[in-house]
């Protein structure tokens, strides 16, 4: 049976500490003479170069792939498309709108496949996103994590999900209507910003609109207002680490200031995408070759 990684949502403690513990390891050749299919149907900065560098570590070659050219679902069915794709890659990995293409294509696909990003999900961020909690606070269980604003989006859903499966204690702040619509329970959420961070070590945001959602850009940022990680939320936070999964919007969720500050850590959160995208392919791939 292949193993995918569209979720977290019903990962096991041990099944993300190997992934995290891989992200740290030494690269094995587990993608040597193989390629790496990487589908994009948004833009991306963090997500492609990571991935394409963690292939590289990993003797695997990528091919980046979009949507005009793949045409699925018009040129070729998804199907057809997982069939072939698997054909010369040891790895499908995909960025969509729709969650739902995802599942299709793991459904048809004989080699993993894995999420960058989905309107629901975005598990390579969150595995990031504890690999930097663990390497900033010197552990994840335990470790107090508020998270700002649209709660109700991918990257909150995922790190949600990740701060439950090893004990983190996740409050998400969120205007009504905005929180996590199916949190994991573990999971406090509220309305007012102060209250999730203070006795925070981590605060943690994301931008307000996010890709696919431009025609409600306005409305979002209304809403949002209130929620703007700025200097006087952060001093409420005495200590605290600021992480974004980034890219980011200076003057919206957080303020220069605080993306820019001491405290943040964004651009070690960064780098850990390709080291915890390594950590990942390494546990998919011994994964499948172990299996009959
Ligand atoms: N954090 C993240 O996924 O960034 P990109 O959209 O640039 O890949
Ligand atoms: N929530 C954002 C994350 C970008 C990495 C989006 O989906 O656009």
């Amino acid at each position: 049976m292949v193993r995918h990684l569209l979720t977290l949502d019903g990962l096991g403690r041990a099944e993300i500490e190997a992934m995290l513990a891989l992200a740290e390891a030494a690269p094995a050749p587990v993608l040597a003479g193989k390629g790496a299919a990487l589908y994009f149907e948004k833009p991306s900065a963090r997500t492609r170069n990571s991935m394409e560098l963690a292939v590289h570590q990993l003797g695997g070659h990528p091919v980046y792939l979009t949507a005009g050219e793949l045409g699925i679902g018009t040129r070729e069915s998804v199907e057809d498309i997982a069939r072939t794709l698997a054909c010369y890659h040891g790895v499908i990995a995909a960025r969509e709108f729709d969650h739902k293409l995802l599942v299709a294509l793991a459904a048809a696909s004989p080699v993993p496949v894995v999420n960058m990003l989905s309107g629901s999900d975005h598990p390579l961020q969150a595995l990031a996103d504890l690999l930097t909690i663990r390497q900033l606070c010197g552990r994840i269980e335990g470790v107090k994590v508020a998270y700002v604003g649209d709660g109700d989006n991918n990257v909150a859903r995922s790190l949600a999900q990740g701060c439950v499966a090893l004990g983190a204690e996740l409050t998400i702040a969120s205007p009504e209507g905005f929180g996590l619509s199916d949190a994991p329970a573990g999971v406090r959420q509220v309305v007012d910003p102060l209250q999730a961070v203070r006795g925070a070590e981590v605060v943690y945001t994301d931008v307000w609109v996010s890709m696919g959602q431009e025609e409600e850009s306005l409305f979002r940022s209304v809403k949002l207002q209130d929620y703007q990680v700025n200097g006087a939320l952060m001093a409420e936070a005495p200590g605290a680490w600021f992480l974004h999964c980034l890219p980011a919007r200076r003057g919206e969720e957080a303020t220069a200031e605080v993306i820019d500050g001491p405290r943040s850590a964004v651009w070690r959160q960064a780098e850990n995408r390709m080291h915890s995208a390594r950590g990942a392919l390494m546990w998919l791939l011994a994964e499948t070759s172990s299996r009959p």
